[in-house]
């Protein structure tokens, strides 16, 4: 496996798509981890083109719906479970605190609501669920067999359960991407019904794993901060728009790796004076958390500067190393056509989730706690959760 250092280099990788293949990696290690039939196989004709194009559904106009929806399911949330009348301070978990109502109103957005009620019931222990089967992921991913990792089957059935079809039929307000999803599905005679299950847990994964860590991320740091909360606020306050500090704190928490698997040998152009023989089957790696963390690119590294990623009241595009501007400094969400599809609806709802929490709430840190460290267990796989919660206390703000 190479890793690629320079994050020069990194546009001569990601331009070889055809040759630096990503799917070869996630077509083999998704249906292992998520427990549903290889994808690209010749029992499901054209099933893989057409889950690509069901991505286009996270992004552009129909983003407008999704957003939303989710800003109705987070006030949803935020109402019924933590808005009272009253404005004395409430102690909490932080992570706990986003993972809850990041999870449900996310969880309600994409697969919509059940047939009676405005919540699904049981969602608590779904993401206790969720969670453990979450610690399992690397493990999962390393390609361990699922039977070594204790009560891990069981409960990735028990996940997969929620999504049967006969279940998932009685929701309503399931998003168009779903709904799209589940009538692919249905063409493909040879996908059971525990199949098309999985294949939406998944998204399940995809959608919650790493937004839930980085709101966390966005969170503390504001909080941690009282001068960036109350410029955030203000900014919050004068217009609904401000992503520069959820930049910020995406370079800081995110480790995905870019894993290409070349498809032939071939000599791989560096820059203009440099190439490399490729062999067919070697694994060439990014690993964006270098770049994130590089003081030459990014001073103090390892400090918080909310804004960081702000120049001239605009968004800051222009970083550079050894004095030649960067065209990739900022890769949380992957690069080239493997890229995260689900990225504006990421970044949106940490938005909704920030501006809905600084709105409605005053927020503090208790004291005495440091920051909490990154928990590596999941490096190279996207947001690291952190080693420990952090305890704060929140209040209504008047308004
Ligand atoms: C793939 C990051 C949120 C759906 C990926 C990849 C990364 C990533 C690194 C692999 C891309 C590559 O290696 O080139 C993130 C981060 C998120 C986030 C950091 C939040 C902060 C979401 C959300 C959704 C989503 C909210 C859906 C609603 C997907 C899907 C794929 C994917 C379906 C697989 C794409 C494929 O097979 O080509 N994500 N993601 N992600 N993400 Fe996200």
């Amino acid at each position: 496996m190479t890793f690629i250092m320079d994050p020069l280099l990194y546009p001569s990788i990601i331009k070889q798509g055809r040759q630096l293949d990503f799917h070869e990696f996630t077509s083999k290690v998704a249906p292992l981890t998520f427990g549903y039939p290889p994808v690209l196989s010749s029992k499901f004709p054209g099933l893989w083109e057409q889950i690509k194009r069901s991505f286009q559904l996270l992004q552009g106009d129909h983003l407008v719906p999704l957003t939303d929806s989710m800003m109705g399911n987070l006030m949803l949330v935020f109402r019924q479970d933590h808005l009272d009348r009253d404005g004395d301070w409430r102690r909490g978990s932080l992570y706990e605190f986003c993972s809850s109502v990041m999870f449900e109103a996310t969880f309600l957005t994409i697969y919509g609501k059940p047939a009676t009620g405005s919540r699904h019931r049981g969602m608590d222990n779904m993401r206790k669920d969720f969670n453990e089967f979450d610690n399992m992921f690397p493990f999962l991913i390393a390609q361990i067999p699922i039977w070594l990792l204790g009560g891990t089957k069981a409960i990735r059935q028990k996940l997969i359960s929620y999504f049967l079809p006969q279940q998932m039929s009685r929701w309503s307000n399931t998003s168009q991407f779903i709904r799209r999803r589940s009538e692919l599905f249905d063409q493909h005679d040879k996908l059971k019904d525990v199949d098309k299950a999985a294949h939406h847990f998944a998204i399940l994964w995809a959608s919650v794993g790493n937004t839930v860590p980085a709101t966390f991320w966005a969170t503390y740091f504001l909080v941690s901060q009282p001068e960036a909360l109350k410029m955030v606020r203000q900014e919050i306050v004068d217009v609904l728009r401000d992503k520069s500090s959820i930049n910020e704190s995406l370079r800081l928490s995110s480790a995905s790796m870019n894993i290409r698997v070349a498809q032939e040998d071939f000599s791989l152009r560096l820059d203009n004076d440099r190439s490399v023989g490729v062999r067919k089957g070697d694994i060439v790696a990014l690993y964006p958390q270098s770049l994130h963390l590089d003081p030459e690119i990014y001073e103090d590294p390892q400090t918080f500067q909310f804004d960081r990623f702000v120049q001239d009241n605009r968004e800051k595009t222009d970083f550079s190393k050894t004095g030649q501007k960067l065209r990739y400094y900022l890769m949380p969400f992957g690069s080239g056509s493997s890229m995260c599809p689900g990225r504006y609806f990421a970044i949106n709802e940490i938005k909704q989730f920030v501006c809905l929490l600084l709105l409605y709430f005053d927020l503090q840190l208790d004291d005495a706690q440091n920051r909490p460290n990154l928990d590596s267990r999941r490096a190279g796989l996207g947001i690291l959760m952190p080693s420990s919660d952090v305890r704060f206390c929140y209040r209504l703000r008047a308004v």
